[in-house]
């Protein structure tokens, strides 16, 4: 049986991950998250009851804690989810983000590489345990920002534009020369902007709702006229899953939605959805080096492995705004105190 470390498996992608592996695979899967604001056990009740399922409490930074962890478990396939990931919050604070995103996937990287090596004291050994695997979950943000057309490709310019997107850049960078030093097995995936259940609430989407429901005012920067290329969580969950079965150590793979989508037609959607008004938008000061639109071609990951997104933007949505509906208790409880703390330092 194959043993799975998710890190980062109590944030957002990370559940909704370990919910769709549980379901269509045999894989045992061990969440390996240090619990930050961002990481709630409460995503994955359900998982619990999973023979296959099992939570550490551990910090990517950690050599012991991973080191332990990987001997422990047999684990042979790392998926690393694990970082700080708001760019808001990266314009705030950045030094989080170079400590967790930069040194701590480094250090995920360097445990994985001594743990599966034939030979780890020869730093010329290429060969490792059969069938091992580093997936490092990266983002679209790495390439910066796009006019009004075209698309990313995998070898388009990276020329990152926030703090997270340059951490998240800077771990991009390990792994490839991981791969090109070491003959370390990495593969890299670079993914739109997600949306769904178990997402937490500073992000777009949740935040309009959690807003709607409190009759807050939904702050939008600038003119709202940014673009995204969403897509559902579910949708990105199985592009991993296929870049596992079929993806080429060494390469990079696009994931991204079929629809492009400004901020004000998504906030204009999700009020209609929810019977608010639109008297709640609120335009606010635009965010320093704010990307203007991304979009990705996922070409290369649909010929390897046949991949292509299913749920359009507006089931999408309805399902997204339905379940945080059904889930209010969810929601609310997740926008607690130190939530409360940090839109007022960022939205007044
Ligand atoms: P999230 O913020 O919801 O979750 C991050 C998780 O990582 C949390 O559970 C947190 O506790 C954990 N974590 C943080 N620092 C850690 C550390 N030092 N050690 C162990 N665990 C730690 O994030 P998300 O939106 O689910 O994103 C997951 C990954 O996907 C990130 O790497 C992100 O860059 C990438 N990504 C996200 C999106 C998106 O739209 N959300 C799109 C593309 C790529
Ligand atoms: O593109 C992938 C990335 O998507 C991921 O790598 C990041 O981890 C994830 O946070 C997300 O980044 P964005 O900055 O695109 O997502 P966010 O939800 O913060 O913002 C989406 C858009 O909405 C963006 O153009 C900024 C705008 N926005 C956001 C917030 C929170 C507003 O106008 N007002 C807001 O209050």
């Amino acid at each position: 049986m194959r043993h799975i470390l998710v890190t980062g498996g109590a944030g957002f992608i990370g559940s909704n991950f370990i919910r769709y592996m549980l379901e269509h695979s045999s894989c045992e899967i061990i969440n390996f998250d240090a619990l930050t604001y961002a990481g709630n056990l409460k995503s994955l009740k359900d998982a619990e009851r999973n023979s296959r399922y099992t939570f550490v409490k551990g910090d990517i930074r950690s050599k012991e804690q991973v080191s332990e962890t990987l001997r422990k478990f047999g684990v042979d396939i790392v998926v690393n989810f694990a970082a700080e990931t708001h760019v808001d919050r990266s314009i705030l604070s950045p030094d989080a983000f170079v400590s967790t995103n930069v040194l701590g996937t480094q250090n995920l990287l360097e445990c994985c590489r001594v743990y599966w090596s034939l030979s780890p004291e020869d730093k010329h050994c290429r060969d490792y345990k059969p069938d091992v695997r580093f997936l490092q979950i990266s983002t679209d943000e790495v390439y910066g920002s796009l006019g009004n057309d075209g698309k990313f490709h995998e070898d388009s310019p990276i020329a990152p534009n926030s703090p997270y997107a340059a951490s998240k850049a800077s771990a991009d960078l390990f792994v490839r020369a991981y791969w090109e030093t070491f003959g370390f097995p990495a593969v890299i995936t670079r993914c739109s902007n997600n949306f769904g259940p178990y997402q937490f609430p500073e992000k777009l989407i949740p935040l309009i709702i959690y807003n709607g429901l409190h009759d807050i005012k939904i702050p939008i920067y600038g003119d709202g006229q940014q673009v995204r290329n969403w897509l559902y969580v579910e949708d990105h969950c199985s592009a991993l899953c296929s870049v596992l079965k079929s993806g080429k150590s060494g390469e990079v793979y696009n994931i991204g939605g079929d629809t492009e989508e400004s901020n004000l037609q998504v906030v204009r959607t999700i009020l209609r959805l929810t019977g608010r008004s639109e008297n709640l938008i609120q335009f606010v000061a635009d965010r320093p080096g704010h990307d203007r639109r991304y979009a990705m071609d996922y070409t290369k990951l649909h010929q390897h492995t046949g991949w292509k997104p299913h749920c359009s933007f507006e089931e999408g949505l309805e399902r997204t705004v339905q379940w945080y509906l059904a889930n209010e208790t969810w929601l609310n409880d997740t926008a607690d105190r130190d939530f409360q703390t940090y839109c007022k330092t960022m939205y007044t």
